[in-house]
C-alpha cells in the first residue's frame, strides 16, 4: 500500500503549529496511520543542519548557501522519514517543505522561483507532495495575534517587509502548483482545523 505526502504552509505565526496538533488529535481518533513530521530538521543529521541555519550568530551567511541547506536538510529528511513511512502505507503530514524555499529563499530572499526549483528537483529528484494546505494569513495579521516575532530566530527576525514578501511570494505559487490549496484563517483555530480536515476528505486523503 502507498501512503500520502502532505505537507502545511504558511507565513511565521500562521498557526501551523497548532493546526497540525489539532489534526493529529483528529486523526488519532479516527484511527489513521500517520506520522507528524517538520522542516527544516525531523531526523538526526538534517536536526543538525537545521540548528546551522537558524542560528542568529551566521549574519555572514549567503542566501545561496541558505537555499542548498535547506535543500540538504531537505532530501536527507526525506530518504530517512518520509519516504521509509509513505512505504509503510502512512499519511505523512510535514510541516513545511519545497514551497518554504520557494517563499523565503526564491521570492523573499530574492534567488527567485526557478533557481529553488532547479536545486531542490536535482536533489530530490521530482518528488512532490499529493498536497499541500497554505494557511493563508497575512504576516501583519498573524504577528498581531502572536505578538510579535521571535528576535532569537535568524529567519524570524527579519522584520515585517520581508515577511510580506514571503507571504506574497505563497500566493504567487497558488496558479503555478494546483496542488496548494489555500484555507483561509480569519475563523476560530477550530473553524481552520475543520476546514483543513473537510480538505482532506475531499482530497480523497482520508475516508
Ligand atoms: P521554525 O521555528 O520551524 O518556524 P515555523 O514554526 O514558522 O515553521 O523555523 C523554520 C524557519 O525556516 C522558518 O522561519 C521558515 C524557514 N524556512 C525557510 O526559510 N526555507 C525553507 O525551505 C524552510 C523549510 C523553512
Amino acid at each position: 500500500m502507498k501512503g500520502a505526502f502532505v505537507t502545511v504552509e504558511g507565513c511565521e505565526g500562521s498557526g501551523k503549529s497548532t493546526q497540525i496538533r489539532l489534526l493529529a488529535e483528529k486523526l488519532q481518533r479516527d484511527g489513521v496511520d500517520f506520522i507528524v513530521t517538520r522542516e527544516p530538521g525531523g531526523s538526526d543529521v538534517a536536526e543538525q543542519i537545521r540548528t546551522i541555519i537558524l542560528d542568529g550568530k551566521n549574519t555572514s551567511m549567503c542566501d545561496e548557501c541558505e537555499a542548498l541547506l535547506y535543500a540538504a536538510a531537505r532530501v536527507q529528511h526525506l530518504r530517512e522519514i518520509v519516504q521509509p513511512a509513505l512505504s509503510q502505507g502512512k499519511l505523512v503530514i510535514c510541516d513545511r517543505y519545497v514551497d518554504s524555499s520557494l517563499a523565503y529563499q526564491g521570492a523573499a530572499r530574492g534567488l527567485g522561483y526557478e533557481y529553488i526549483e532547479d536545486i531542490n528537483s536535482f536533489a530530490l529528484k521530482e518528488f512532490s507532495p499529493n498536497l499541500t494546505i497554505f494557511l493563508n494569513i497575512s504576516p501583519k495579521a498573524a504577528f498581531e495575534r502572536k505578538h510579535g516575532a521571535d528576535k532569537d530566530d535568524r529567519i524570524e527576525a527579519l522584520g515585517l517587509e520581508f515577511h510580506e514578501k514571503v507571504y506574497r511570494g505563497y500566493l504567487g505559487l497558488l496558479d503555478k502548483y494546483p496542488r496548494i490549496c489555500a484555507v483561509e484563517c480569519g475563523g476560530s483555530k477550530w473553524e481552520t482545523n475543520d476546514k483543513i480536515y473537510q480538505l482532506l476528505k475531499d482530497k480523497g486523503i482520508i475516508g
